[in-house]
Protein backbone atom coordinates (compact mmCIF):
# COMPACT_ATOMS: atom_id res chain seq x y z
CA UNK A 1 0.00 0.00 0.00
CA UNK A 2 1.53 3.05 -0.71
CA UNK A 3 1.70 6.18 1.66
CA UNK A 4 -1.11 9.41 0.72
CA UNK A 5 1.52 12.28 0.39
CA UNK A 6 0.42 15.41 1.68
CA UNK A 7 -1.42 17.06 -1.30
CA UNK A 8 0.36 20.46 -3.35
CA UNK A 9 -1.17 20.88 -6.79
CA UNK A 10 -4.87 19.50 -5.39
CA UNK A 11 -4.33 20.96 -2.05
CA UNK A 12 -7.13 23.84 -2.04
CA UNK A 13 -9.83 21.40 -4.13
CA UNK A 14 -11.11 20.74 -0.89
CA UNK A 15 -11.48 24.84 0.04
CA UNK A 16 -14.95 26.17 0.01
CA UNK A 17 -15.29 28.37 -2.84
CA UNK A 18 -11.72 27.91 -3.45
CA UNK A 19 -11.98 29.40 -7.34
CA UNK A 20 -12.45 33.04 -5.64
CA UNK A 21 -9.28 35.33 -4.80
CA UNK A 22 -10.02 35.96 -1.10
CA UNK A 23 -10.61 32.06 -0.30
CA UNK A 24 -7.32 31.24 -2.89
CA UNK A 25 -5.13 33.46 -0.46
CA UNK A 26 -6.26 32.53 2.49
CA UNK A 27 -5.30 29.33 1.35
CA UNK A 28 -1.96 30.07 0.77
CA UNK A 29 -2.37 31.63 -2.97
CA UNK A 30 -0.13 34.26 -4.38
CA UNK A 31 2.18 34.32 -1.39
CA UNK A 32 5.24 32.57 -3.71
CA UNK A 33 4.34 34.78 -6.88
CA UNK A 34 4.41 37.91 -4.33
CA UNK A 35 7.94 36.77 -2.81
CA UNK A 36 9.47 35.56 -6.04
CA UNK A 37 8.58 39.10 -7.97
CA UNK A 38 10.07 41.25 -5.05
CA UNK A 39 12.72 39.52 -4.16
CA UNK A 40 14.16 37.32 -6.89
CA UNK A 41 16.07 37.42 -9.79
CA UNK A 42 13.93 36.14 -13.61
CA UNK A 43 17.69 33.61 -13.85
CA UNK A 44 17.39 32.04 -10.21
CA UNK A 45 13.57 31.13 -10.97
CA UNK A 46 14.76 29.15 -14.47
CA UNK A 47 17.38 27.70 -12.40
CA UNK A 48 14.95 26.07 -9.87
CA UNK A 49 12.92 24.72 -12.49
CA UNK A 50 15.66 23.31 -14.10
CA UNK A 51 16.25 21.83 -10.65
CA UNK A 52 13.25 20.46 -10.38
CA UNK A 53 13.15 17.91 -12.78
CA UNK A 54 9.94 18.94 -14.00
CA UNK A 55 9.19 16.66 -17.29
CA UNK A 56 6.15 18.29 -19.26
CA UNK A 57 2.47 17.09 -17.89
CA UNK A 58 1.02 17.80 -21.35
CA UNK A 59 2.11 14.21 -23.15
CA UNK A 60 6.04 14.54 -24.71
CA UNK A 61 7.16 14.57 -21.02
CA UNK A 62 9.96 16.65 -22.25
CA UNK A 63 11.90 18.53 -19.57
CA UNK A 64 10.56 21.96 -18.95
CA UNK A 65 13.71 23.90 -17.78
CA UNK A 66 15.56 23.01 -20.63
CA UNK A 67 12.92 24.04 -22.35
CA UNK A 68 12.93 27.62 -21.28
CA UNK A 69 16.57 27.85 -21.82
CA UNK A 70 16.60 27.33 -25.67
CA UNK A 71 14.49 31.19 -25.50
CA UNK A 72 17.18 33.27 -27.03
CA UNK A 73 14.98 36.49 -28.25
CA UNK A 74 16.49 38.45 -30.82
CA UNK A 75 16.59 42.64 -30.73
CA UNK A 76 12.86 43.48 -30.71
CA UNK A 77 11.57 40.14 -30.71
CA UNK A 78 8.97 40.02 -27.56
CA UNK A 79 8.71 36.35 -25.42
CA UNK A 80 5.22 34.85 -25.14
CA UNK A 81 4.08 31.69 -22.85
CA UNK A 82 1.65 30.11 -24.42
CA UNK A 83 -0.73 27.31 -22.01
CA UNK A 84 -1.93 24.46 -23.57
CA UNK A 85 -5.42 23.90 -21.90
CA UNK A 86 -6.66 22.03 -25.18
CA UNK A 87 -7.03 18.70 -23.07
CA UNK A 88 -8.50 16.31 -25.44
CA UNK A 89 -7.01 13.85 -25.63
CA UNK A 90 -9.71 10.38 -24.73
CA UNK A 91 -9.16 9.36 -21.05
CA UNK A 92 -7.53 12.85 -19.91
CA UNK A 93 -9.38 15.38 -17.40
CA UNK A 94 -6.41 16.29 -15.39
CA UNK A 95 -6.09 20.03 -16.35
CA UNK A 96 -9.95 21.03 -16.58
CA UNK A 97 -9.93 19.99 -12.32
CA UNK A 98 -6.83 22.65 -12.03
CA UNK A 99 -9.23 25.31 -14.07
CA UNK A 100 -12.22 24.45 -12.73
CA UNK A 101 -11.28 23.77 -9.11
CA UNK A 102 -8.14 25.93 -8.37
CA UNK A 103 -7.76 28.60 -11.45
CA UNK A 104 -5.59 30.46 -9.34
CA UNK A 105 -3.28 28.40 -8.76
CA UNK A 106 -2.64 28.17 -12.61
CA UNK A 107 -2.51 32.42 -12.63
CA UNK A 108 0.05 32.52 -10.07
CA UNK A 109 2.01 29.67 -12.07
CA UNK A 110 1.66 32.08 -15.05
CA UNK A 111 2.48 35.11 -13.26
CA UNK A 112 6.15 33.43 -12.07
CA UNK A 113 6.65 31.71 -15.59
CA UNK A 114 6.43 35.26 -17.00
CA UNK A 115 8.38 36.77 -14.83
CA UNK A 116 11.51 33.88 -15.21
CA UNK A 117 11.03 34.01 -18.63
CA UNK A 118 10.76 37.80 -19.87
CA UNK A 119 7.17 37.61 -21.01
CA UNK A 120 5.23 40.08 -21.01
CA UNK A 121 2.19 37.96 -22.03
CA UNK A 122 0.73 34.92 -21.61
CA UNK A 123 -2.27 33.06 -23.22
CA UNK A 124 -4.56 30.52 -21.87
CA UNK A 125 -5.68 28.57 -24.80
CA UNK A 126 -8.80 26.55 -23.82
CA UNK A 127 -10.37 23.69 -25.58
CA UNK A 128 -13.99 24.88 -26.94
CA UNK A 129 -15.73 22.20 -24.78
CA UNK A 130 -14.65 23.47 -21.89
CA UNK A 131 -16.59 26.45 -21.50
CA UNK A 132 -17.42 26.14 -17.30
CA UNK A 133 -13.49 25.93 -16.94
CA UNK A 134 -12.86 29.44 -19.81
CA UNK A 135 -15.64 31.24 -17.11
CA UNK A 136 -13.55 30.36 -14.06
CA UNK A 137 -10.18 31.21 -15.86
CA UNK A 138 -11.77 34.82 -16.86
CA UNK A 139 -12.97 35.16 -12.98
CA UNK A 140 -9.88 34.51 -11.53
CA UNK A 141 -7.80 36.39 -13.77
CA UNK A 142 -10.07 39.88 -13.95
CA UNK A 143 -9.34 39.34 -9.32
CA UNK A 144 -5.90 38.94 -10.30
CA UNK A 145 -5.82 41.85 -11.94
CA UNK A 146 -7.73 43.73 -9.52
CA UNK A 147 -6.03 43.21 -6.89
CA UNK A 148 -2.75 44.29 -8.65
CA UNK A 149 -1.27 41.32 -9.45
CA UNK A 150 -1.34 41.39 -13.33
CA UNK A 151 -0.88 44.50 -15.32
CA UNK A 152 1.69 47.46 -15.49
CA UNK A 153 3.48 46.79 -12.49
CA UNK A 154 2.33 43.58 -10.55
CA UNK A 155 2.75 43.28 -6.88
CA UNK A 156 3.80 46.79 -7.21
CA UNK A 157 7.18 45.82 -8.73
CA UNK A 158 8.32 47.61 -12.25
CA UNK A 159 9.78 44.87 -14.13
CA UNK A 160 10.70 46.70 -17.23
CA UNK A 161 7.27 45.00 -18.73
CA UNK A 162 3.67 44.38 -17.80
CA UNK A 163 2.23 40.90 -17.06
CA UNK A 164 -0.93 39.97 -18.85
CA UNK A 165 -2.85 36.83 -19.41
CA UNK A 166 -5.65 36.20 -21.73
CA UNK A 167 -7.50 33.01 -22.43
CA UNK A 168 -8.63 32.08 -25.81
CA UNK A 169 -11.35 29.58 -26.63
CA UNK A 170 -10.68 26.62 -28.42
CA UNK A 171 -13.49 25.13 -31.40
CA UNK A 172 -13.16 21.62 -30.39
CA UNK A 173 -10.62 19.79 -32.37
CA UNK A 174 -8.07 17.45 -30.84
CA UNK A 175 -5.37 18.33 -32.86
CA UNK A 176 -5.30 22.00 -31.62
CA UNK A 177 -3.81 20.34 -28.84
CA UNK A 178 -0.61 19.71 -30.81
CA UNK A 179 1.46 23.30 -29.79
CA UNK A 180 1.77 24.16 -33.25
CA UNK A 181 -1.91 23.70 -34.38
CA UNK A 182 -2.55 25.50 -31.56
CA UNK A 183 -0.29 28.82 -32.51
CA UNK A 184 -1.78 28.62 -35.64
CA UNK A 185 -5.38 28.11 -34.12
CA UNK A 186 -4.68 31.45 -31.60
CA UNK A 187 -3.27 34.00 -34.48
CA UNK A 188 -6.92 32.81 -36.01
CA UNK A 189 -5.33 30.61 -38.89
CA UNK A 190 -6.39 26.97 -39.64
CA UNK A 191 -5.40 24.64 -36.74
CA UNK A 192 -3.12 22.86 -38.55
CA UNK A 193 0.31 21.90 -36.99
CA UNK A 194 3.29 23.53 -38.65
CA UNK A 195 6.72 22.17 -39.45
CA UNK A 196 9.42 22.42 -37.10
CA UNK A 197 12.09 23.27 -36.86
CA UNK A 198 11.75 26.13 -36.24
CA UNK A 199 10.23 25.01 -32.85
CA UNK A 200 8.17 27.38 -30.97
CA UNK A 201 10.65 28.53 -28.49
CA UNK A 202 12.28 30.30 -31.51
CA UNK A 203 9.74 30.81 -33.76
CA UNK A 204 6.46 30.85 -32.08
CA UNK A 205 2.69 32.77 -32.25
CA UNK A 206 3.10 35.88 -34.25
CA UNK A 207 6.75 34.81 -35.52
CA UNK A 208 7.55 35.17 -31.84
CA UNK A 209 10.09 33.24 -29.44
CA UNK A 210 7.37 31.15 -27.37
CA UNK A 211 7.21 29.06 -24.53
CA UNK A 212 4.55 26.37 -24.81
CA UNK A 213 3.37 24.38 -21.28
CA UNK A 214 0.72 22.25 -20.13
CA UNK A 215 -1.82 23.42 -17.75
CA UNK A 216 -0.07 21.21 -14.94
CA UNK A 217 3.64 22.07 -15.81
CA UNK A 218 2.57 25.76 -14.71
CA UNK A 219 0.43 24.89 -12.14
CA UNK A 220 3.58 22.96 -10.60
CA UNK A 221 5.57 26.15 -10.72
CA UNK A 222 4.70 27.93 -7.42
CA UNK A 223 5.61 24.74 -5.33
CA UNK A 224 8.45 24.13 -6.88
CA UNK A 225 9.40 27.55 -6.40
CA UNK A 226 8.50 27.78 -2.89
CA UNK A 227 10.01 24.39 -2.22
CA UNK A 228 13.25 25.18 -3.84
CA UNK A 229 13.49 22.68 -7.45
CA UNK A 230 15.87 20.14 -5.55
CA UNK A 231 13.22 19.63 -2.98
CA UNK A 232 10.19 19.00 -5.15
CA UNK A 233 12.39 16.92 -7.88
CA UNK A 234 12.72 14.94 -4.17
CA UNK A 235 9.28 14.18 -3.96
CA UNK A 236 9.39 11.58 -6.86
CA UNK A 237 10.71 8.42 -6.39
CA UNK A 238 12.61 8.27 -9.73
CA UNK A 239 15.77 10.02 -10.99
CA UNK A 240 14.96 12.77 -13.69
CA UNK A 241 11.87 13.15 -13.65
CA UNK A 242 10.78 14.98 -10.56
CA UNK A 243 7.85 15.83 -8.22
CA UNK A 244 4.52 14.84 -7.94
CA UNK A 245 1.68 15.03 -10.72
CA UNK A 246 -2.24 13.97 -10.88
CA UNK A 247 -2.80 11.08 -12.31
CA UNK A 248 -6.04 9.95 -13.54
CA UNK A 249 -7.90 6.95 -13.61
CA UNK A 250 -11.65 5.72 -15.70
CA UNK A 251 -12.63 2.72 -16.59
CA UNK A 252 -13.67 -0.02 -14.48
CA UNK A 253 -11.85 0.53 -10.98
CA UNK A 254 -14.16 1.08 -7.81
CA UNK A 255 -13.26 4.40 -7.50
CA UNK A 256 -12.13 6.35 -10.62
CA UNK A 257 -10.81 10.02 -10.31
CA UNK A 258 -7.81 11.96 -10.14
CA UNK A 259 -5.21 11.18 -7.28
CA UNK A 260 -1.82 13.40 -6.74
CA UNK A 261 0.49 11.14 -6.02
CA UNK A 262 4.64 11.49 -6.35
CA UNK A 263 5.73 10.25 -9.91
CA UNK A 264 6.91 6.44 -10.58
CA UNK A 265 4.25 4.81 -8.52
CA UNK A 266 3.19 1.69 -10.29
CA UNK A 267 0.31 1.43 -12.34
CA UNK A 268 -0.81 -1.56 -9.87
CA UNK A 269 -0.50 1.33 -7.12
CA UNK A 270 -3.29 3.49 -9.31
CA UNK A 271 -5.37 0.53 -9.90
CA UNK A 272 -5.07 -1.52 -6.41
CA UNK A 273 -4.51 1.55 -3.72
CA UNK A 274 -5.75 4.45 -5.71
CA UNK A 275 -8.66 3.48 -7.58
CA UNK A 276 -10.23 1.14 -5.09
CA UNK A 277 -8.95 -1.68 -7.48
CA UNK A 278 -11.04 -3.55 -10.12
CA UNK A 279 -15.14 -3.17 -10.34
CA UNK A 280 -16.57 -6.09 -8.89
CA UNK A 281 -13.20 -7.66 -8.63
CA UNK A 282 -13.07 -8.55 -12.55
CA UNK A 283 -9.62 -9.70 -13.50
CA UNK A 284 -7.76 -6.75 -14.75
CA UNK A 285 -6.99 -7.40 -19.12
CA UNK A 286 -5.29 -4.42 -20.24
CA UNK A 287 -4.58 -0.55 -19.18
CA UNK A 288 -3.95 2.20 -21.26
CA UNK A 289 -1.37 4.52 -19.66
CA UNK A 290 -1.22 7.68 -20.46
CA UNK A 291 -4.52 9.14 -22.48
CA UNK A 292 -5.37 7.18 -25.65
CA UNK A 293 -2.24 7.69 -27.51
CA UNK A 294 -0.27 5.16 -25.74
CA UNK A 295 0.18 1.69 -26.01
CA UNK A 296 -1.58 -0.80 -23.70
CA UNK A 297 -0.41 -2.11 -21.03
CA UNK A 298 -0.85 -6.38 -20.83
CA UNK A 299 -0.94 -7.69 -17.04
CA UNK A 300 0.20 -11.07 -18.04
CA UNK A 301 3.01 -9.40 -19.90
CA UNK A 302 6.40 -9.55 -18.11
CA UNK A 303 9.44 -7.25 -18.76
CA UNK A 304 11.82 -8.80 -20.59
CA UNK A 305 15.12 -6.69 -19.21
CA UNK A 306 17.98 -9.65 -18.72
CA UNK A 307 21.19 -7.62 -19.79
CA UNK A 308 22.08 -5.79 -16.35
CA UNK A 309 22.62 -1.90 -18.41
CA UNK A 310 18.81 -2.39 -19.33
CA UNK A 311 16.87 0.76 -17.64
CA UNK A 312 14.15 -1.78 -16.53
CA UNK A 313 16.85 -4.83 -15.34
CA UNK A 314 15.56 -4.07 -12.07
CA UNK A 315 11.77 -5.29 -12.67
CA UNK A 316 13.03 -8.35 -15.57
CA UNK A 317 10.36 -10.87 -15.00
CA UNK A 318 8.07 -8.57 -13.34
CA UNK A 319 4.88 -7.78 -14.87
CA UNK A 320 4.82 -4.59 -17.16
CA UNK A 321 1.85 -3.07 -14.55
CA UNK A 322 4.67 -3.43 -11.70
CA UNK A 323 7.00 -0.63 -13.40
CA UNK A 324 7.14 2.52 -11.72
CA UNK A 325 5.32 5.34 -14.11
CA UNK A 326 7.54 7.64 -15.22
CA UNK A 327 8.72 9.17 -18.63
CA UNK A 328 11.72 6.89 -19.07
CA UNK A 329 11.06 3.97 -17.88
CA UNK A 330 7.82 3.68 -19.45
CA UNK A 331 9.30 5.10 -22.64
CA UNK A 332 11.72 1.93 -22.24
CA UNK A 333 8.90 -0.74 -21.52
CA UNK A 334 7.68 0.64 -25.11
CA UNK A 335 4.78 2.50 -24.57
CA UNK A 336 4.49 6.09 -23.63
CA UNK A 337 3.34 8.00 -19.95
CA UNK A 338 1.17 10.66 -21.67
CA UNK A 339 -0.76 12.54 -19.81
CA UNK A 340 -0.83 9.81 -17.24
CA UNK A 341 -4.53 9.17 -16.86
CA UNK A 342 -5.06 5.73 -17.20
CA UNK A 343 -8.07 3.85 -19.26
CA UNK A 344 -8.49 0.41 -17.13
CA UNK A 345 -10.23 -2.06 -19.02
CA UNK A 346 -11.74 -5.81 -17.18
CA UNK A 347 -11.93 -8.82 -18.98
CA UNK A 348 -15.38 -8.51 -20.23
CA UNK A 349 -13.60 -6.17 -22.89
CA UNK A 350 -13.45 -6.67 -26.66
CA UNK A 351 -9.85 -5.33 -27.72
CA UNK A 352 -11.10 -5.34 -31.55
CA UNK A 353 -14.01 -3.00 -30.48
CA UNK A 354 -12.12 -0.97 -27.75
CA UNK A 355 -9.47 -0.29 -30.88
CA UNK A 356 -12.22 0.39 -33.27
CA UNK A 357 -13.63 2.84 -30.96
CA UNK A 358 -10.81 4.58 -30.49
CA UNK A 359 -9.33 4.60 -34.48
CA UNK A 360 -12.84 5.69 -34.95
CA UNK A 361 -11.59 9.00 -32.67
CA UNK A 362 -8.58 9.95 -34.39
CA UNK A 363 -10.00 9.20 -38.07
CA UNK A 364 -12.83 11.74 -36.86
CA UNK A 365 -9.89 14.07 -35.88
CA UNK A 366 -7.12 13.87 -38.19
CA UNK A 367 -6.86 17.51 -39.62
CA UNK A 368 -6.26 15.40 -43.17
CA UNK A 369 -2.96 18.08 -43.82
CA UNK A 370 -0.86 14.85 -44.51
CA UNK A 371 -1.83 11.95 -46.42
CA UNK A 372 -0.39 9.15 -44.53
CA UNK A 373 -2.72 10.35 -40.98
CA UNK A 374 -5.62 11.29 -43.30
CA UNK A 375 -5.85 7.78 -45.16
CA UNK A 376 -4.32 6.01 -42.54
CA UNK A 377 -7.16 6.45 -40.08
CA UNK A 378 -9.57 6.09 -42.36
CA UNK A 379 -7.96 2.68 -43.53
CA UNK A 380 -7.66 1.50 -39.81
CA UNK A 381 -11.04 2.00 -39.17
CA UNK A 382 -12.41 0.35 -41.93
CA UNK A 383 -10.13 -2.80 -41.29
CA UNK A 384 -11.74 -2.52 -38.18
CA UNK A 385 -15.25 -2.32 -39.00
CA UNK A 386 -14.97 -5.70 -41.53
CA UNK A 387 -12.82 -7.56 -38.83
CA UNK A 388 -15.40 -6.35 -35.72
CA UNK A 389 -18.44 -7.12 -38.20
CA UNK A 390 -17.58 -10.54 -39.49
CA UNK A 391 -15.95 -9.53 -43.39
CA UNK A 392 -12.21 -9.73 -42.04
CA UNK A 393 -9.88 -11.98 -43.22
CA UNK A 394 -6.56 -13.35 -41.28
CA UNK A 395 -4.43 -10.99 -43.33
CA UNK A 396 -6.23 -8.19 -42.16
CA UNK A 397 -4.75 -8.16 -38.80
CA UNK A 398 -1.48 -7.28 -40.50
CA UNK A 399 -2.35 -5.30 -42.79
CA UNK A 400 -3.58 -3.09 -39.94
CA UNK A 401 0.17 -3.52 -38.81
CA UNK A 402 0.88 -2.44 -42.48
CA UNK A 403 -0.98 0.57 -42.30
CA UNK A 404 0.28 1.65 -38.92
CA UNK A 405 4.03 1.46 -39.71
CA UNK A 406 3.62 3.39 -43.02
CA UNK A 407 1.91 6.13 -40.41
CA UNK A 408 4.71 6.58 -38.27
CA UNK A 409 7.30 8.73 -38.63
CA UNK A 410 5.84 10.52 -42.10
CA UNK A 411 3.43 13.16 -41.41
CA UNK A 412 4.26 16.35 -40.12
CA UNK A 413 3.26 16.46 -36.37
CA UNK A 414 2.67 13.43 -34.14
CA UNK A 415 -1.09 12.78 -34.34
CA UNK A 416 -0.14 9.82 -36.63
CA UNK A 417 2.08 8.10 -34.41
CA UNK A 418 -0.25 8.39 -31.76
CA UNK A 419 -2.87 6.66 -33.71
CA UNK A 420 0.05 3.61 -35.15
CA UNK A 421 1.47 3.43 -31.87
CA UNK A 422 -1.89 2.28 -29.48
CA UNK A 423 -2.80 0.16 -32.67
CA UNK A 424 0.15 -1.56 -33.00
CA UNK A 425 0.23 -2.45 -28.97
CA UNK A 426 -3.10 -3.77 -29.64
CA UNK A 427 -2.25 -6.21 -32.58
CA UNK A 428 1.44 -7.12 -30.64
CA UNK A 429 -0.46 -7.50 -27.13
CA UNK A 430 -3.88 -9.14 -27.65
CA UNK A 431 -3.27 -10.82 -31.58
CA UNK A 432 -5.42 -13.33 -31.08
CA UNK A 433 -8.34 -11.93 -30.26
CA UNK A 434 -8.04 -9.96 -33.63
CA UNK A 435 -7.30 -13.17 -35.44
CA UNK A 436 -10.77 -14.57 -33.99
CA UNK A 437 -12.63 -11.47 -34.89
CA UNK A 438 -11.08 -12.08 -38.43
CA UNK A 439 -12.46 -15.87 -38.38
CA UNK A 440 -15.98 -15.02 -36.25
CA UNK A 441 -16.26 -11.31 -36.41
CA UNK A 442 -17.36 -9.80 -32.97
CA UNK A 443 -20.26 -10.97 -31.07
CA UNK A 444 -23.53 -8.52 -30.97
CA UNK A 445 -23.71 -6.95 -27.89
CA UNK A 446 -20.05 -7.15 -27.34
CA UNK A 447 -20.02 -4.42 -30.44
CA UNK A 448 -21.03 -0.60 -29.99
CA UNK A 449 -24.08 0.78 -31.19
CA UNK A 450 -23.63 0.67 -34.47
CA UNK A 451 -26.55 4.30 -34.61
CA UNK A 452 -24.04 6.35 -32.65
CA UNK A 453 -21.11 4.82 -34.84
CA UNK A 454 -22.88 5.94 -37.92
CA UNK A 455 -22.78 9.88 -36.07
CA UNK A 456 -19.28 9.88 -36.73
CA UNK A 457 -18.19 8.00 -39.54
CA UNK A 458 -21.65 7.57 -42.08
CA UNK A 459 -22.67 3.77 -42.81
CA UNK A 460 -20.41 0.99 -41.57
C1 LIG B 1 -2.27 15.45 -31.49
C2 LIG B 1 -1.67 16.07 -30.28
C3 LIG B 1 -2.51 16.58 -29.30
C4 LIG B 1 -1.98 17.18 -28.15
N1 LIG B 1 -2.83 17.65 -27.20
C5 LIG B 1 -2.33 18.27 -26.10
C6 LIG B 1 -3.21 18.83 -25.12
O1 LIG B 1 -4.43 18.76 -25.23
N2 LIG B 1 -2.63 19.42 -24.05
C7 LIG B 1 -1.27 19.54 -23.90
O2 LIG B 1 -0.81 20.12 -22.92
N3 LIG B 1 -0.43 19.00 -24.81
C8 LIG B 1 -0.93 18.39 -25.90
N4 LIG B 1 -0.06 17.89 -26.84
C9 LIG B 1 1.39 18.09 -26.63
C10 LIG B 1 1.81 19.50 -27.08
O3 LIG B 1 2.13 19.44 -28.47
C11 LIG B 1 3.04 20.01 -26.32
O4 LIG B 1 4.03 19.02 -26.31
C12 LIG B 1 2.72 20.40 -24.87
O5 LIG B 1 1.66 21.31 -24.81
C13 LIG B 1 3.96 21.02 -24.24
O6 LIG B 1 3.75 21.26 -22.88
P1 LIG B 1 4.56 20.47 -21.76
O7 LIG B 1 5.99 20.43 -22.20
O8 LIG B 1 4.35 21.27 -20.51
O9 LIG B 1 3.97 19.11 -21.69
C14 LIG B 1 -0.57 17.27 -27.99
C15 LIG B 1 0.27 16.74 -28.96
C16 LIG B 1 -0.27 16.14 -30.09
C17 LIG B 1 0.65 15.58 -31.13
Amino acid sequence: MSEPIKPLLTSRYGVKESWKLANAESAGAYATARQALTTRKPEELKEEVKKANIRGRGGAGFPAGVKWGFLNPQAGEQIYLVINADESEPGTFKDRSIMDLDPHRLVEGAIISCYAIGAPVAYIYVRGELAFSLKRLEQAIAEARQAGYLGERPFGVDLGHPIEIYVHSGAGAYICGEETALLNSLEGRRGEPRLKPPFPAVKGVFGMPTIVNNVETIASVPDIIEMGGDAWSLLSRLPGDGGVRIYGVSGHVKNPGLFEAPVGITMRELIDDYAGGMLGDRPLKAVIPGGSSTPVLDPRRKVHAPAEDHPLHKWHGMSEIDVPMGVDTYRALGTMLGTCCAIVMDDSVNMVEACRNLMRFYKHESCGQCTPCREGTGWLVDVLNNLVHGRGKTEDVDLLVNISNNMMGNTICAFADGTAMPMLGMVQKFREEFMEAAVNGVPDGVRHDDSVRGMVEGAA
